[in-house]
């Protein structure tokens, strides 16, 4: 159900990491079984940074080829959505604003609500753009997923950002009302303040998942949504890639459908493929998917997505997004695929070492040595302040 105008998703750009992780180097250290995080988590590979990469660099590399494709003129807002924050009082996204040049008249903000906090940037963009079609909005998704190491959730590490340039007359996805919403105060995933690492209790956060399924599609039909047969794909959060099948034989389920594994797999695989190799990037997760389905599936122009934005703790948002005849002009695919393929694998001693290093925190000089091949870095900390540079990299693609 289109509003008046059409806004949405103009622009998408991916970024990840310096190194990867394989899933087949984590089980033979670890005496999994393979089986068990390829098909039975859906997980690969994930992404780790380097020690000069952080949520600010993957951002920037992220949302500087939008900037290079279009004028910033028009950009007067750019939202930072992440639950990794690198300050508990600055907005990541003004270093970001920094390295990339925008203009001093810009509202920057930061934005939490665990792996949600990408969607309430998108809508609020929207909002923002309904009030004024001639702006524009910058909304970037940023995280390092990070669990203890030899707990559960290690196997679902990842890291990326997504940027995307919302804006009216959108050329790739143009985001739709009504919304469905759904909170619930439960205590199934979190990070208190002093630990570097997450909390999670992986059975209760399912299981809170699958109810803010239930809760947010009730809520979406009850204020007039689309019915279920006029959806080409579903885009899930993917805290791994199986969970976007429990989540849809689960919303089949709750809808009386019969479940086909075939018609499961159609819906929501071609979602998963860089999730897969990527891991869990928090609040960019859902905005992989959307990348991934849009740069590898058949022409979807007119059709609808389904999008399922879960954030532990709980919130989650059930919307519609209608794909832009021609879309597939304006599609960034092999810069994606790039930025899965251009990472170095990493052996387990060296994975090790990045899980367990931990900046000095006494405020004194400490420059990073470089490692990243990316546009951005960060340079080193002085002061207590995080000191980031652009480095002359080729990777840096309009
Ligand atoms: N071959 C194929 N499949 C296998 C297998 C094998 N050899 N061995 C096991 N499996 C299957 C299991 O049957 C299971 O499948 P089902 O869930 O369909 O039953 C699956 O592999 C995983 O096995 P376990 O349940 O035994 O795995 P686990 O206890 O080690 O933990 C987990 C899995 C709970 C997801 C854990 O990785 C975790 O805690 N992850 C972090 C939390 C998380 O991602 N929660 C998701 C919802 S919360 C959210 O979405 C927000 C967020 O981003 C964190």
């Amino acid at each position: 159900m289109p509003s008046e105008i059409a806004i949405g998703i103009h622009d998408l750009s991916i970024a990840s990491t310096q190194y990867m992780l394989t899933h087949a180097t984590l089980a033979a250290q670890n005496g999994a079984n393979l089986g068990k995080y390829e098909r039975g988590i859906g997980q690969r590979s994930m992404s780790m940074p380097a020690l000069d990469e952080d949520i600010v660099t993957m951002a920037a590399a992220a949302a500087a080829p939008i900037l290079q494709r279009h004028s910033a003129d028009r950009i007067r807002t750019v939202v930072f959505a992440t639950e990794s924050a690198v300050d508990q009082a600055k907005a990541a996204g003004i270093h970001v604003h920094s390295l990339l040049g925008l203009p001093s008249a810009t509202r920057v903000v930061e934005l939490k609500q665990a792996c949600y906090g990408g969607t309430a940037g998108l809508q609020f963009a929207v909002s923002l753009v309904h009030r004024d079609p001639a702006e524009q909005v910058l909304v970037i998704a940023s995280d390092l997923s990070k669990y203890d190491l030899g707990s559960p959730g290690e196997a679902t590490q990842g890291a990326a950002a997504v940027a995307m340039l919302v804006s009216a007359a959108p050329a790739l996805v143009r985001v739709d009302e009504p919304s469905g919403l759904f909170t619930a105060d439960v205590m199934d995933f979190w990070r208190p303040n002093y630990r570097t690492t997450a909390l999670v209790d992986g059975r209760e956060s399912i299981s809170a998942y699958l109810q803010a399924v239930e809760g947010t599609w009730k809520d979406y039909t009850e204020r007039g949504g689309r019915s279920l047969g006029e959806f080409s794909a579903f885009c899930y959060h993917q805290p791994f890639t199986k969970m976007a099948h429990k989540a849809h034989v689960h919303l089949l389920n709750y809808c009386g459908r019969e479940v086909d594994t075939g018609a499961v797999d159609r819906a929501v695989g071609p979602t998963t493929a860089y999730n897969a190799v990527i891991g869990n990037s928090y609040t960019a997760s859902m905005y992989l998917g959307l990348a991934a389905l849009l740069d590898n599936a058949d022409d979807l122009s007119n059709r609808t997505i389904g999008f399922l934005s879960y954030g532990s703790g709980a919130v989650a948002e059930f919307f519609a997004g209608t794909v832009t005849p021609g879309y597939r002009a304006h599609l960034r695919s092999a810069a994606h695929r790039a930025v899965i393929s251009r990472r170095q694998e990493i052996d387990y001693a060296r994975y090790r070492a990045i899980h367990e290093h931990a900046f000095p925190v006494d405020g004194g000089n400490y420059p990073v040595p470089r490692e990243t091949t990316g546009p951005f870095r960060l340079a080193g900390l002085s002061g207590h302040k995080r000191i980031y540079e652009l480095t002359s990299n080729p990777h840096l693609e309009a």
